[in-house]
């Protein structure tokens, strides 16, 4: 590791530092305007929501209708709303609100300087604290999102899954953060990793810290950050029943509640195993067996068919059925489960009806 990088990082960004309107000029004194620290923090609860090129109108129509926290604070709440729609979630706009009214009770109108002040005030998580203490007071503070997480794990060779790996992350940016430029160092990893450190296709060639970057050297970037394991879902087991008269398959509608609910099926167990009983006697056949992965576990379900005669063989009769025919399963609108079940009994060789 090339300790200098983050100078290199920094001369990077004076010359492509992108211009946008709550940020100073890379290398220059913080603006000494009262309302700074409220442009920056404006700026990154909307940044919460969505890209930079979507919240820059927005940025602008704000600022000019409630250029400081004093008058957002003062703002009629439905006002703020209606000027927010298009933005995202509410629930951020009414956390603006209630941020802009607790530093006008309990900071005079001033936005306070330190993180763990700045994380005391609604709707101010680790990150945005952070991003106000760096970017709006100057303040030597550690600023992460996950463009910078992705930029660092590929840096250092930071091997740990997400999230684990986020103390190691914050260790190694903590050590080298370069006295009084901390806002500028993570605004030019934040546009490198989006310009150059991408997730994918990284543009290695014309990184200005490559020659620091673990990933770079064992060329495989992309496989950084490296993302938990899936959980291994546990498989079940379960039986559906295939029962066919006179080239028409059984179906019924599923209970609304639960999986699949309410949903036109093959009829089928509880998925609790192997051993529940068809639904009516008679000599069943093996057809096979399919697979299909839920959320929280994994189903293998046989399916067993019987082919009957004629129909009066069925009593009593089932409620909710409706027989469909064999020709038109595939096209009955059963979910992907039974679906695939399905296929298995129409391509069967017909037992009994063979015979
Ligand atoms: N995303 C969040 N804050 C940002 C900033 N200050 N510059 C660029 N991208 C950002």
């Amino acid at each position: 590791m090339t300790d200098s990088w983050p100078l290199l990082l920094i001369d990077w960004y004076r010359a492509h530092a992108r211009v946008l309107p709550w940020r100073n000029p890379p290398g220059a004194a913080l603006p000494d305007a009262a309302d700074w620290p409220y442009r920056v923090w404006l700026s990154e609860v909307m940044l919460q929501q969505t890209t930079v090129e979507a919240v820059t109108p927005y940025f602008r129509a704000f600022t000019a209708r409630w250029p400081n926290v004093a008058a957002l604070a003062a703002a009629d709440d439905a006002q703020v709303m209606q000027a927010w729609a298009g933005l995202g979630y509410y629930a951020r706009a009414r956390n603006l609100l209630a941020c802009a009214r607790a530093v006008v009770a309990q900071h005079g109108g001033r936005f306070p300087g330190t993180e763990a002040e700045l994380r005391a005030l609604p709707g101010i998580g680790d990150y945005t604290a952070a991003a106000v203490a760096a970017f709006g007071f100057g303040r030597d503070a550690v600023v992460i999102d996950g463009n910078i997480e992705r930029l660092t794990t590929r840096l250092f060779g930071i091997v740990t899954p997400l999230p684990a790996a986020r103390g190691a992350i914050r260790d190694a940016l903590g050590a080298v953060l370069p006295v009084a430029q901390a806002g500028d160092f993570a605004q030019a990893m934040m546009d490198l990793a989006r310009r150059v450190c991408t997730p994918r296709n990284p543009q290695c060639l014309l990184c200005p810290i490559a020659a620091a970057c673990a990933a770079r050297s064992a060329g495989n970037a992309e496989d950084f950050p490296v993302k938990p394991a899936k959980r291994a879902r546990p498989t079940r087991q379960g039986t559906a029943w295939w029962i066919e008269v006179d080239k028409h398959v059984l179906t019924v509608q599923r209970p609304a509640k639960g999986l699949l609910g309410g949903m036109r099926a093959l009829p089928s167990c509880d998925w609790k195993g192997l051993g529940a009983q068809p639904p009516l006697p008679g000599d069943w056949r093996l057809l096979g067996a399919v697979q299909h992965g839920f959320t929280h576990f994994e189903l293998e379900l046989r399916v067993q068919a019987l082919w009957l005669p004629e129909r009066s063989l069925l009593q009593p009769a089932i409620a909710g059925a409706d027989w469909v025919p064999v020709a038109e399963i595939a096209s009955a609108g059963l979910p992907t489960l039974f679906a695939k079940a399905a296929a298995l009994g129409q391509t069967a060789i017909r037992g009994e009806l063979a015979a």
